[in-house]
Formats: structure tokens, C-alpha cells, sequence
């Protein structure tokens, strides 16, 4: 398939004939992938009789080469899979050694945090997952995941995405827009090694999408599509830079850039926890990159993956 894909991207008319010589297969098995294609990726070709098929508009795919050649990282492009952080897990299970990346075209069951699902078309998004041997147990990862949000957004900063902020802990949005989301997993001992897999999600080329939330992308903000291998090298590139601070120096050398991209900085906010909601302004974060809240005139810290932020007035 992905064969097929190369061979189609050039937006230009291949007959079958062509295709299969190329390929090393019959026509009959071209005609079978292109149905694939179609049916599987939602791709729309175009036949023309006597000239063949083209893909409208070419299509840019991720290309391995330029992302591997300048990776901190070894990367892996997939076509296609559930989820990239799901396809990290069966990897190390199968026995591979941390650190590496993965990436897809596509996923048919991206996770999202709290339980969600993350829209994830093909050719049109970055869809990553990096994988990272910690040592120390989990205080070593205290803050990692807004370390994260402050790397993707350097990321999106470097690709002129000026107006992206940050919510807490580590959504990165335009305005009320979701321009790209970060999921956490943590495996392994919890006092001492364990495995990260920091799964990232940007908006990168995506123009329309029945989504029930507010979200954007960029191509949407800089009018104009974006060369997804590049910006996942610059993420990859941010995320090394940043995650090796974070080592040395732990979370506090983040906390003022965080704060200063924080979009609800001194917004009246509820957290939602369960069941339960905590009202107050948001004040900021801690040394740690736990939430500082305003609750009752008192202030008090909130931290945990299962935490949520809306602003109050947001119905
Ligand atoms: C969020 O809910 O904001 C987090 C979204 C994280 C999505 C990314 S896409 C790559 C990786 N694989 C997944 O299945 N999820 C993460």
C-alpha cells in the first residue's frame, strides 16, 4: 500500500499497466489495492479511461528520511495503526529498548486523555509517540508532561503558530481552538525505572473535521499547509532539548514560560475531579507543575491525570 501511495503522490495520471510493472504485481492486484486505498484511507482518486488514476492535488506524505536523518531519536513512520502510543507498548513488549519514536499516518483508535478519542485523518495530522527509560520512579516525572506542552509549543512558536497558549496541564490551544493534545503513560516500577511514552498530537494540515469540541490546526492559523516532516522534526528536536533539562534541573526552570503562555492565567476556573468540581481563579503553577488555585480566598495546589480545567463561565 504504502508502495502505491509514492507512486501516486505526484497528483499525476499512472495507468494500471504502469502501476503493476512498477509494483511487481498484476493489474488485477493494483485495482484491488486502489479499491483498498479508497474504502480504508478515504482516499478520493480520480480514473480517467485510457489514462488511468491520479490522487487530485498530489498528497505529502511523512518522509522517513528527512526525519530519521536528523532525529535525537530512532524513528519509525507507520501508514497506519490503532494508536501510536499502543503500537509503542507492543514494541517493548516484543522486547525493544527505549528510546524511540513513532510515528503514523493515520490511527483508527487514537486515545485521548480522560477516556477520549483522537481524531486522527490520514496524511493530514502529526500523530507521535516518544518512549523514554526514566530512572527514579515517578518523582523523576514530576512536571514531565507540562515539560511536554512547553516543547510542543516552542515547536508551534518555530512554525509561526504565535497566538498558541497553553491550559493546564498541558493543552495547547488557539484561543478556545484545540490546536494539539499531549497523553501521558507511564509504565513500569514506580520506584524506580520506568518507561514514559509521551503520546503528541497536533493539528498540523487538517481543514474540516465533524469534532465536537473547538479545534484548529496549522494551516488553519498560517493559511497555508505546513511540511509535517519538518515540524516533527522541530518536535522531536524541542522535546530532546527540553526532557534534558527537565533532567538535570527538574521543573522549575519551565515554570516562568509556562506561566507566561498560560491562557487562563487569573481566570475564574472549575476543576472537575470525578465527581466533584473545585471552583476558583487560576493562579498559576507550582515548582512541581501542579495547578495553584485561588479557592475561597486560600490558595491551594491540585495535581493528577484525571484532573480537568474549564473556565466558570463556560457552560
Ligand atoms: C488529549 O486528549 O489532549 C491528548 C491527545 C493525544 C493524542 C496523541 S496522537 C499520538 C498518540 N497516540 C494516541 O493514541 N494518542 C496520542
Amino acid at each position: 500500500m504504502q508502495a502505491l501511495l509514492e507512486l501516486l503522490k505526484d497528483g499525476h495520471f499512472h495507468s494500471g499497466e504502469e502501476l503493476g510493472r512498477l509494483l511487481g504485481v498484476s493489474r488485477t492486484a493494483v485495482w484491488k489495492q486502489l479499491q483498498q486505498l479508497e474504502r480504508d484511507f478515504s482516499i478520493r482518486l480520480h480514473r480517467v479511461r485510457g489514462k488511468g488514476y491520479r490522487l487530485p492535488g498530489g498528497m505529502r506524505l511523512l518522509d522517513p528520511a528527512v526525519i530519521c536523518s536528523a532525529s535525537p531519536w530512532p524513528v519509525e513512520v507507520l501508514l497506519d495503526t490503532d494508536s501510536t502510543n499502543a503500537q509503542v507498548v507492543r514494541e517493548l513488549a516484543l522486547g525493544r529498548c527505549p528510546p524511540f519514536v513513532i510515528l503514523a499516518e493515520r490511527q483508527t483508535g487514537g486515545r485521548g486523555r480522560r477516556g477520549r478519542s483522537w481524531s486522527s485523518p490520514f496524511a493530514e495530522n502529526l500523530y507521535f509517540s516518544l518512549v523514554l527509560e526514566v530512572e527514579g520512579g515517578f518523582p523523576s516525572v514530576e512536571g514531565l508532561s507540562l515539560v511536554a506542552g512547553v516543547a510542543v509549543l516552542r515547536a508551534l512558536h518555530a512554525f509561526g503558530v504565535l497566538g498558541a497558549g497553553l491550559k493546564w496541564p498541558n493543552d495547547v490551544l488557539v484561543g478556545d481552538a484545540k490546536l494539539a493534545g499531549i497523553l501521558l503513560e507511564l509504565y513500569g516500577d514506580p520506584a524506580d525505572i520506568c518507561r514514559v511514552v509521551f503520546g503528541i498530537g497536533i493539528n498540523a494540515n487538517m481543514l474540516s473535521a465533524d469534532l465536537e469540541r473547538s479545534w484548529t490546526s496549522v494551516r488553519r492559523e498560517l493559511g497555508e499547509p505546513v511540511d509535517r516532516s519538518q515540524l516533527a522534526l522541530m518536535l522531536a528536536r524541542q522535546l530532546h532539548d527540553c526532557i534534558a533539562l527537565h533532567k538535570t534541573h527538574g521543573f522549575e526552570p519551565f515554570r516562568s514560560e509556562w506561566e507566561r503562555y498560560h491562557l487562563w492565567q487569573g481566570r475564574k476556573v472549575k476543576l472537575l475531579s470525578g465527581q466533584s468540581i473545585i471552583e476558583g481563579e487560576a493562579l498559576g503553577i507550582d515548582d512541581r507543575g501542579a495547578l495553584r488555585m485561588s479557592v475561597e480566598g486560600v490558595e491551594r495546589s491540585f495535581s493528577g491525570g484525571e484532573l480537568s480545567l474549564r473556565l466558570s463561565d463556560d457552560s
